[in-house]
């Protein structure tokens, strides 16, 4: 076995203004029962703030990782961040972060993969670690969903929050880090999960505006059906792959976006709740932030040699797992 990436740490950022399904309930036609009894969710947090983009949350987490680690700004490699509410079009939000945190001219992208844009940001990553090439990777997931939300929606505007996540690769000789991945994409997702304006196909004018085309657009009950069953699959998937039963995995860390749908993938691996990752009632559904917030909110509780399985789900579609040996 050649190099291998392992996560040598993990922060965490979350913007302090929090919108409880009460205060939620003034502004649409919800309830409190209804959110909790259909998604878990019983608040989220939203960045406020004039000229604050997903860069700032990113930036935030990114720079409290290198302080915890340790790690000179001026000693990083690459930096990735993972997110669908990039600060503009272009520059790259990555560009933003490297420059708002002091880390000079090195390789950095975004990558654009929805609610699994985290694990394809982390396995692409690890590769530029296997390779050699790279000592020091910071993966990030970044979303400020609140810029893309219909706050007169109340089919999506319960669901989602802000937030950001950021972890350090570096490479590892030993049994430890990310072991193995699997990956998938299927377009035809398209119109079940979309924010159709502003893009190049649909640029933005007074129509797209007037459409609410610059807005997340969600069929809900039909990316239900797709998620349950593809992040169950995929999850199970890499643990027959690896030879894992439910005994051998610690810990499943989940995309959250519906607690129903965790449920159904932890049941799938054959694993109790007690080693499902969850914070989905405190953040909502933040996109590529969710399994890094996991990560960081359980830290203390994760030991080196456990073995983790990332599970996501998301617009696109896009699916995952990775399966991980924890190396700190
Ligand atoms: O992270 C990216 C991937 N996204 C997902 O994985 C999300 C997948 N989808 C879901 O999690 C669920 O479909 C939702 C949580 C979005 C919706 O739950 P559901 O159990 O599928 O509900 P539904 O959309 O079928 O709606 C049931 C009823 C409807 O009323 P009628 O037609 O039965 O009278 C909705 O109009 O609930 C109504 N409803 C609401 N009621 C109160 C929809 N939104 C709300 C709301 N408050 N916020």
């Amino acid at each position: 076995m050649g190099l291998r990436a392992a996560i040598t740490g993990i922060n965490g950022y979350v913007p302090e203004n929090v919108i409880t399904n009460a205060d939620l309930e003034k502004i649409v036609e919800t309830n409190d029962e209804w959110i909790t009894s259909r998604t878990g969710i019983k608040e989220r947090r939203i960045l406020k703030g004039e000229g604050l983009g997903t860069s700032h949350m990113a930036a935030e987490a990114v720079k409290g990782l290198l302080k915890k680690t340790n790690t000179d700004p001026k000693d990083v490699d690459l930096v990735i961040v993972a997110t669908v509410t990039p600060d503009y079009m272009f520059p790259s939000t990555a560009n933003l972060v490297c420059t708002q945190v002091g880390i000079p001219n090195i390789m950095s992208f975004d990558i654009l993969a929805a609610c699994s844009g985290f694990i394809y940001a982390l396995v692409t990553g690890s590769q530029f670690i296997e390779s050699g090439r790279y000592k020091k990777v910071v993966v990030v997931g970044a979303d400020k969903m609140s810029s893309i939300i219909d706050y007169t929606d109340r089919t999506t505007c319960v669901l989602f929050g802000d937030g950001a996540g950021a972890v350090l690769l570096e490479p590892t000789e030993g049994e430890e880090g990310i072991i193995d991945h699997i990956l998938h994409s299927d377009g035809t997702g398209e119109n079940h999960l979309i924010m159709k304006g502003g893009g190049s196909r649909y640029p933005a004018s007074h129509e797209t505006v007037d459409g609410h085309m610059h807005y997340i657009h969600q069929e809900g009950p039909s990316v239900f059906k797709f998620a349950v069953t593809n992040m169950a699959d995929v999850a199970a998937a890499i643990m027959e792959k690896n030879n894992l039963t439910g005994d051998d995995v610690k810990w499943l860390v989940p995309h959250q976006a519906n607690k129903r749908i965790i449920d159904a993938t932890a049941n799938r691996m054959g694993i109790g709740e007690d080693k499902v990752m969850i914070n989905i009632q405190r953040y909502g559904n933040t996109t590529a932030a969710t399994i890094p917030l996991c990560l960081h909110d359980y830290e203390s509780q994760i030991q080196k040699g456990d073995n983790l399985i990332l599970a996501a789900f998301g617009g696109g579609f896009t699916w995952g797992s990775v399966f991980i040996k924890w190396a700190i």
